[in-house]
């Protein structure tokens, strides 16, 4: 393994609901470590105690009074948490971290699903993140149907699980423009073959960066 890079990099996993990101997470996991990397695993909403709170209140699917800017500021709320307590200590301490879910899932579901102005979430990214932006975002990408039959299948639906098939297909729309626009920071992974073929994809990714 060579170690030309020896700086932490920053990865996320995004993707809609039940495409495979913790199934995947995993495996980057497993194969960062077997690579010598010392890395922390961490989620959004969440990461710390008081963001997991936030993403109690968030994913509760009796919280029907929430409104828009109210979920975009309360996911913005946890990032700061997440960023000053767990990401920046670990990424300044030259650890990798690798992140289910960041802030392409805020600009896909609140952006794109809600339909809150791009240019607005820019500005809290700003204001929270500065210039920190992940070094490598997956994207895992499969027909709406399949990610929530796949889900579905697994426990009760959360909040937003119970949006409609439109509100998916437009945070799934979001998640494939942002990649187009920047190919280099994002990969789109086709999720729909095996977990196997998933991997083997992740994986070509991954030898590059290490
Ligand atoms: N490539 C695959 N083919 C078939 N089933 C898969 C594949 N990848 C994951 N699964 C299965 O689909 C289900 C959902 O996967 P997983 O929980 O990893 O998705 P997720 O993206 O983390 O979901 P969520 O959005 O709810 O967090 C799991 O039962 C998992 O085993
Ligand atoms: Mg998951």
């Amino acid at each position: 393994m060579n170690n030309a890079v020896t700086k932490g990099q920053f990865i996320t996993v995004e993707g809609t609901e039940g495409v495979g990101k913790s199934t995947n997470m995993a495996f980057i996991e497993e194969w960062l470590i077997k690579s010598g990397k010392e890395l922390i695993v961490t989620r959004e909403p969440g990461g710390t105690e008081l963001g997991e709170k936030l993403r109690a209140v968030l994913l509760d699917a009796k919280e029907q009074s929430m409104c828009d800017d109210t979920e975009l500021l309360l996911m913005f709320a946890a990032r700061a948490q997440h960023l000053q307590e767990v990401i920046l200590p670990a990424l300044n301490a030259g650890k990798w971290v690798l992140c289910d879910r960041f802030t392409d899932s805020t600009y896909a579901y609140q952006g794109g699903g809600r339909g809150i102005k791009m240019s607005s979430i820019a500005e809290l990214e700003q204001w929270v993140q500065g210039d920190l932006r992940p070094d490598m975002t997956f994207v895992l990408d499969l027909p709406i149907d399949i990610g929530l039959e796949r889900a579905g299948k697994r426990s009760a639906p959360d909040r937003f699980e119970l949006e409609k098939h439109d509100f998916f297909n437009k945070v799934r729309d979001t998640f494939l423009a942002r990649a187009a626009v920047q190919p280099d920071r994002y990969s789109v992974i086709d999720a729909s073959p095996s977990i196997s073929d998933v991997q083997q994809s992740i994986q070509v990714v991954l030898e590059k960066m290490v």
